[in-house]
């Protein structure tokens, strides 16, 4: 996988958007930790987000794999049209 795009501003809020390299599949996500609020970093090898601030590490729909966070991160529906990613709440 890789990172497409990392936009802080946008109508949803933050959206960090990674691609599955083989099946092309995008994958979007609110990158701000549940914990307090600092961006998670995408961990290709491991296939999670972590947050360099306290360790706390999300599956790639969102939920939490390694406390100290609690709560989900916000996940959202995404598809390419002409070359653009559109992301959509779920
Ligand atoms: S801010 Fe992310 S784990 Fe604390």
């Amino acid at each position: 996988m890789k990172i497409l795009k990392l936009k802080e501003k946008t109508s949803l809020g933050a959206v960090l958007v990674i691609r599955k390299s083989k099946s092309q599949k995008l994958i979007a996500v609110n990158p701000i930790c549940t914990h307090l609020r600092c961006i998670v970093d995408w961990e290709a090898e491991e296939n999670i987000f972590l947050c360099p601030c306290h360790a706390s590490e999300f599956t790639t729909e969102g939920k939490v794999q390694n406390e100290p966070a609690t709560k989900l991160l916000s996940t959202y529906k995404t598809k390419i049209e002409k070359n653009t990613v559109m992301v959509t709440r779920t």
